[in-house]
């Protein structure tokens, strides 16, 4: 299936990227500013598993951020639209089939830390995917990766550092700290925000652990970045809404967008 899709993106594009990038909601609209050399939908590419969730565009955009080749999800795919964790995989396999080496993941999260704001950057240190299927579960193709992966830094130690150093140059605040996946699509309860802090989480969001695992697998090298768009459920004092999730994420796109580009130029 991944041969046949690679032959069906080789046949529009012989375009070899070097850095992937997954965009999360409402984050989609970096994908509009690079210099663009080839658009690819999602619903054109044989058994590809397709976004449904409101502000994901669905398709790959290939070209150029500073002075790298990038491919872009603008567009991500989500366990609660009812696709499974190995569907979730499909594209992250095929992006480092095209030529990808690095890839970054992008996503709106709730904040759970204390110290944390609507509106502010949060860069990955870890994340918690014990709530979600893993996407390694099944026969395993041992030319993808290993059946039993490790998982002690999946987020690149050099590639967060230079996303915090980029920071620092642009003047951006960012923090750090550690994601955890929840199914969706509803918004958790404050009990379960309640866990989620115990057990160690300061964001929570509704993808990303298993595409970085998936990324792992295959011999990706990983990073991500969280936009705060609410306070998760029980911190904030109002109840949650999408709304004030893509809102948020609006309202931080440029300053997102910016950290993106110069951090990619970067790595
Ligand atoms: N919870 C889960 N997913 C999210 C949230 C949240 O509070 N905000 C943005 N995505």
């Amino acid at each position: 299936m991944l041969k046949k899709q690679l032959d069906f993106i080789r046949s529009k594009t012989d375009f070899i990227p070097e850095i992937a990038v997954i965009l999360g909601s409402g984050l989609g609209a970096l994908a509009d500013e690079i210099e663009t050399q080839c658009i690819i939908d999602y619903k054109d590419i044989a058994d590809f598993p397709v976004s449904t969730a409101p502000g994901h565009k669905g398709r790959f955009v290939f070209g150029r951020i500073e002075n790298k080749n990038v491919v872009i999800m603008q567009g991500r795919i989500h366990l609660y639209e009812g696709y499974s964790p190995q569907q979730i995989a499909n594209p992250i396999r095929l992006m480092r089939l095209m030529g990808a080496e690095i890839l970054l993941l992008t996503n709106a999260a709730g904040g759970i830390n204390s110290d944390f704001h609507i509106g502010d950057l949060m860069v990955i240190d870890d994340h918690i995917s014990s709530f979600v299927e893993s996407p390694l579960v099944g026969k395993n193709d041992d030319e993808i990766g290993l059946r039993f992966p490790d998982m002690s830094e999946v987020y690149s130690k050099r590639l967060r550092d230079i996303i915090e150093r980029t920071a620092k140059e642009e003047g951006t605040e960012i923090k750090s700290g550690v994601y955890l996946q929840f199914r969706g699509p509803n918004f958790e309860t404050p009990a379960e925000i309640r866990m989620a802090k115990t057990i160690g989480a300061d964001a929570v969001g509704m993808s990303t652990a298993i595409e970085a695992q998936a990324a792992k697998h295959c011999g990706f090298e990983v990073c991500g970045i969280s936009v705060i768009t609410n306070l998760a459920c029980g911190i904030s004092k109002t109840p949650i809404t999408s709304e004030e999730v893509t809102e948020t994420a609006d309202r931080i796109a440029p300053i997102f967008k910016n950290l993106i580009k110069k951090s990619a130029g970067n790595f």
